[in-house]
């Protein structure tokens, strides 16, 4: 009888039955008497044991020396072992190479960032990889689901755009029929008409910013969900921020376990993440990066990196000395590869070292007006468990159409959201300035060109309403989630300056 196709990820429901995975080999082991396979086939990771017996030397014979990331496919009888990758194993009886593999570029020890991000293409097929693109979709899906579920229509904003929606300098120029256009950096100017018709809206889709700088934060290409509402203020505004990052922290905790635990993730900190989130504004903002607790909080970061340091310097002493003694290969192996990490920690701390005196400087000397930096921004959500509301900047450091705060008409009624554990910003939005003439002011004094803005200033003639929206950028958010320090693995295939292969 010919055995049943099943993906690892079922396993659990065929224990005691012979069953068939179609699939690559990831690692494989071999000892005397049993080879081990760790067969990965997209749904999950599990360990084919083969013991050798009088009926298959051939089979046992062929299976030693099949490399990694050959495919195949593996029959066997499934049974419970606790020991094993995902707690079941399957008890080869068959193995069928499809496709035969020699020298894979990419194998389990550590690869430096440049190598693999060059084969991302074969990269994807890691564990880790693997982990974050599982997170990212069920990121997307909660995402929409919360918007789907809470009376918000999808509506999709165009890719080329005749006029800048965000900061003109950031824009990225094509030929359309010799005449020059953008691609979008936001759908919200559209979003605001589609408000008009159907009340909540929201788009989702890649977004275009020629941002020059190398940042763990910038990427060319990035999505954003984007929703916006007719008759809201900001207060309803930062309640629906809220409500929304609430359920995608929830989606990505019940349904991605297995894929937190591999990437390391404290799953701690997320349980956190509950209402009500911090607000401050930009001004009590501007207070703190002047206090003493900022002070006091970057001499106490700095003496933590640097125990960290000493403490990594102990271990790779240690690790030195155990490698001239070790016995085995693999153990000498495993020491190589656990000095390697350490080293690479090291000169991680070690930059974060040298930047905390001038970050601390930054702080202090911040000026009222000013946009916050980067480094601003991981000060402010390092001080913070749950998300931080940072609201009413000042005009001068925000885009065109944002609605001045009536009660001081120096700030604009907009918020930022930063994430916890030095993220940083993971939503900008904002009440749209509805007031016809105000915004043609404001269009002026930006030396933006108005005939591109008619159609957008229409809406402010025929039953203009307070609405507003914001922007979720979904790379930041996996970044943050998954407790990864750089955006550039966040994407199956990043564009950032300098990267564009493959
Ligand atoms: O704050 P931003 O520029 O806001 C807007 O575009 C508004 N039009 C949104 C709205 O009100 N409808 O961008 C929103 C978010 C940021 O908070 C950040 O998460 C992400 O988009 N983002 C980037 N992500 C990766 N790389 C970049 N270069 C990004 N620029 C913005
Ligand atoms: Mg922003």
């Amino acid at each position: 009888m010919e055995s049943k196709t099943i993906r690892i990820s079922e396993m659990k429901d065929h224990v005691g039955r012979e069953v068939t995975v179609k699939g690559w080999l990831y690692n494989s082991r071999a000892g005397g008497k049993v080879q081990f396979l760790i067969v990965r086939d997209g749904s999950g990771m599990c360990q084919a044991v083969l013991e050798k017996n009088e009926d298959n030397a051939d089979l046992f014979a062929e299976i030693k020396h099949i490399g990694q990331e050959s495919a195949l496919t593996v029959t066997g009888r499934v049974r419970e072992e606790a020991r094993s990758v995902g707690g079941y194993e399957l008890a080869l009886n068959g193995v069928q190479i499809v496709d035969k593999t020699e020298d894979y570029p990419i194998t389990p020890k550590s690869h430096g960032i440049d190598f693999v991000m060059k084969h991302r293409h074969l990269h994807l097929r890691s564990r880790k990889p693997w982990a974050l693109a599982r997170i990212r979709h069920t990121i997307i899906e909660a995402i929409r689901n919360f918007f789907n579920d809470n009376g918000f229509t999808l509506v999709d904003t165009p890719i080329f755009a005749p006029a800048a929606g965000e900061e003109t300098q950031l824009l990225f120029n094509v030929d359309y029929f010799g005449e020059e256009v953008a691609l979008s950096q936001t759908g919200q100017l559209y979003l605001e008409a589609a408000a008009m018709s159907l009340g909540r809206v929201y788009c989702f889709g890649p977004t275009f910013r020629a941002e020059k700088s190398k940042t763990r934060r910038h990427l060319t290409e990035f999505w954003m969900v984007e929703p916006e509402i007719a008759y809201i203020d900001l207060d309803g505004l930062l309640e629906v921020a809220e409500q929304f990052i609430c359920a995608i922290v929830r989606a990505v905790l019940t349904k991605r376990k297995t894929e937190l635990e591999i990437l390391e993730r404290d799953v701690a900190l997320l349980e956190k993440i509950q209402p009500p989130f911090v607000r401050l504004s930009y001004s009590e903002v501007v207070e703190l990066l002047h206090s003493d607790k900022v002070k006091q909080f970057m001499e106490n970061q700095l003496q933590e990196k640097q125990n960290q340091v000493t403490e990594l310097e102990k271990n790779i002493d240690q690790w030195t000395e155990e490698q001239k003694t070790a016995k085995k290969q693999w153990q000498k192996d495993k020491l190589a590869q656990q000095i390697q990490t350490a080293n690479e920690q090291m000169t991680e701390l070690q930059e974060q070292i040298e930047n905390i005196p001038r970050h601390a400087e930054l702080a202090a000397d911040f000026r009222w007006g000013k946009d916050l930096g980067g480094s601003d921004e991981t000060i402010i959500s390092q001080l913070h468990e749950r998300p931080v509301f940072v609201h009413r900047y000042p005009k001068g450091c925000k885009a065109f159409y944002m609605k001045p705060d009536g009660a001081d008409e120096r700030v604009v009624l907009n918020f930022d959201c930063l994430a916890p554990q030095g993220y940083g910003e993971i939503i900008g939005g904002s009440m749209r300035e509805e007031n016809h003439d105000a915004l043609l002011g404001r269009i002026h004094e930006e030396g933006l060109p108005d005939e591109d803005y008619q159609w957008y200033l229409d809406l402010r003639k025929y039953g203009s309403v307070p609405h507003g929206g914001f922007g979720l950028g979904v790379e930041r958010t996996v970044a943050w989630l998954t407790g990864i320090k750089h955006i550039r693995e966040t994407i199956a295939f990043p564009r950032m300056m300098g990267r564009i292969y493959p």
